[in-house]
């Protein structure tokens, strides 16, 4: 059985899974999310350095954990894309440096075709088809899946602004929470009333297109809420009432897809899908729709190593031809195949949706963005000594 080591590093996580025939063996995850928190969001950099350091002992952590050698390695897979650029090149560069000296192939893969593919680990093989509704920090898109492996990958609507992550995140600076805002709305809603508040279900109208998203009118309707509160804001409130806005407008859409298309298996994946009240209501209405609900567990939603080699596992047990050694990492890489096979030589055209994490502003207003936009402050950086990293090129 081929025993896949899977490395990701598109964010602030620094994840390496182990995975054989559909079996998680082991996996170790190392995360920077503190050392963006003052700035409000990732800071590329300290990403990217906190990759470099992380990634060599989380490599043996998860091979302590599987219980194996770097000799029981028989394919590599890194994320080779989306995400931001200086942290997918170091964990796709560290991928390259495993499979040369291990002499085993490289699989450079897609990192959201990673978050499908870990729900195989939890629930077993994937259907003939499916649809999936990925919700993470840098996409939301609703995806019909045939083959993972082989079949490309169909997009039946994405988001026209924000991603659903992003959206959490600045909701919570607006309350005050903290970074990363997705968990800490979760927590606060529970104490919240889920009808004080009807904030608008974006897209939602019998004119607007039925698998499309917009966070941005929902994000401006909780700042007004927000300015215009006298007194004490009732964050438990405002947390639970967006939560519901946003469960609502994913699972109405989700379902209407499954049917449209005669599909009857939902896939759940990425950060956001770790929510619970999108989880609930997500359950609650597949079953009245007779619909299959799939969603790995909250661990496995947000970003981690397994989903990587789960990914890796797939497209080599499908017999799948690996990745040139020369594979370049494509930050903005558009989700149509799993794998990747593109050699880059010029920097990328710009594919839209793009990794909406990169353009992530330190700090979000509520306020409509200018069309034309300036460049965001660049965030002081944390004094790092400078014999950290000798011999590292920056
Ligand atoms: O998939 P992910 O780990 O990284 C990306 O690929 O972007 O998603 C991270 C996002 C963050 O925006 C975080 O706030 C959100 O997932 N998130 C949640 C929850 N846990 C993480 N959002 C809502 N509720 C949660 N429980
Ligand atoms: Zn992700």
């Amino acid at each position: 059985m081929p025993v896949i080591l899977g490395i990701e590093t598109s964010c602030d996580e620094t994840g390496v899974g182990i995975v054989a025939d559909g079996v998680l063996l082991g996996d170790a995850l190392a995360t920077s999310m503190d050392e963006h928190a003052r700035f409000g969001g990732v800071v590329p950099e300290i990403a990217a350095r906190a990759h470099l350091h992380a990634i060599t002992p989380m490599v043996r952590h998860a091979l302590d954990k599987a219980g194996i050698g770097f000799g029981d390695i028989d394919a590599v897979a890194a994320t080779a894309g989306p995400g931001l650029a200086t942290a997918v090149q170091v964990g796709l560069a560290a991928g390259k440096a495993y499979a040369l000296t291990l002499g085993v192939p490289l699989y450079g893969v897609h990192h959201l075709a990673g978050h499908a593919a870990v729900d195989i680990l939890d629930h077993g093989p994937l259907p003939e088809r499916s649809i999936a509704l990925i919700i993470s920090g840098g996409h939301t898109s609703l995806l019909l899946l045939g083959d993972l492996a082989r079949d490309p990958v169909i997009h039946l609507g994405d988001t026209a602004d924000d991603a659903a992550g992003e959206a959490f995140d600045q909701v919570a600076r607006l309350l005050g929470l903290p970074y990363p805002g997705g968990p800490a709305i979760d927590r606060v809603a529970r104490e919240g009333d889920p009808t004080a508040i009807a904030f608008p279900r974006p897209m939602t109208g019998p004119h607007d297109p039925p698998y499309r998203f917009s966070f941005f009118g929902l994000k401006t309707a909780v700042a007004r809420h927000v300015e215009r509160h006298p007194g004490p804001l009732p964050i438990a409130d405002i947390a639970v009432s967006f939560q519901e806005a946003v469960a609502d407008t994913f699972t109405r859409k989700a379902v209407t897809a499954c049917r449209d298309h005669g599909v009857d298996t939902l896939l759940l994946v990425g950060g956001v899908a770790a929510n619970s009240c999108v989880r609930a209501l997500a359950e609650h209405r597949c079953a009245a729709a007779g619909i299959t609900l799939r969603v790995p567990a909250p661990r496995l939603c947000t970003d981690n190593g397994a989903m990587i080699a789960a990914i890796g596992d797939l497209l080599v047990r499908a017999g799948i031809a690996p990745s040139p050694p020369t594979l370049g990492a494509d930050p903005n890489a558009r989700l149509t195949h799993a794998l990747f096979t593109r050699i880059r030589t010029e920097p990328p055209e710009r594919e839209a949706p793009v990794d909406r994490r990169e353009r992530r502003r330190p700090v979000w207003t509520g306020r409509p963005q200018p069309t034309t936009q300036t460049a965001p402050a660049t965030p002081t950086l944390p004094n790092t000594s400078s014999d950290d990293f000798s011999g590292v090129d920056h």
